[in-house]
């Protein structure tokens, strides 16, 4: 009981510490929801269904205007979660955001995890529907369009076909990696996949915190 108490100190310092700094945004965010809607825009007018090309389009503009914070390598890993399947390539992962590109070839469906952190799914190919409890339709997010799923919020989502989004999440990051993870232990046992995420989760976070960026 006396040991929970100590340890419960340093937890509770640092969820405190966090919290303060991730609700004074502009000391901690590089990125900008607003910017990234117009940019999916802009390589969507350009390339169309051409998603490789507006992939590439994507990262070449966000490493101009952020070179040191994005990764060019398309590290494409699997990635089950909720109950549903995709793959993701991580474009920039720190404690505070994190830009993916997600989705399948095939289509998906699944619970979208309750997260510490406010979820922007910028739609660049195939259409999203989703919804929450309560309600009788669905809410659908076709190419060009945004979901955004604020902080503490939960949906059923689904993919009919192919899709593919630039996944934006910003908050506290490392609270929703369990989630991110919890599936392999429980249904793939794909621990090579794992391994792979932690990994080039783990040097982005690493690698951007240390040039000071939380
Ligand atoms: C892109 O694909 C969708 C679905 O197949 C189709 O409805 C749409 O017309 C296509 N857009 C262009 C610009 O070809």
């Amino acid at each position: 009981m006396q040991l929970l108490t100590l340890l419960s100190i340093p937890i509770i310092f640092v969820s405190s510490a966090f919290y303060f700094i991730i609700s004074r945004p502009s000391n901690v965010y590089i990125f900008d929801p607003t910017v990234l809607h117009s940019l999916t825009h802009s390589a969507l007018q350009v390339h169309g269904n051409n998603t490789a090309a507006v992939v590439s389009q994507l990262v070449s503009e966000l490493s101009a205007t952020h070179p040191k914070h994005v990764n060019l390598d398309e590290e494409w890993v699997f990635n089950n979660a909720g109950g549903a399947m995709g793959a993701m390539y991580i474009i920039h992962a720190s404690l505070t955001e994190y830009l993916i590109i997600f989705g399948t070839a095939l289509g998906t469906e699944g619970h979208t995890g309750r997260h510490t952190a406010d979820d922007y799914f910028y739609i660049l190919q195939g259409e999203e529907l989703a919804y929450a409890p309560g309600v009788y339709e669905p809410e659908r997010y076709p190419q060009g369009s945004v979901h955004h799923l604020k902080r503490g919020q939960v949906k059923q989502y689904k993919m009919d076909s192919g899709c593919f989004a630039l996944e934006y999440a910003r908050g506290w990051i490392p609270g929703m990696l369990f989630f991110g993870f919890a599936d392999t232990f429980t249904s793939t046992l794909d621990f090579y996949t794992l391994w792979r995420t932690v990994w080039i989760t783990g040097r982005e976070m690493i690698g951007n915190l240390m040039i000071g960026k939380l």
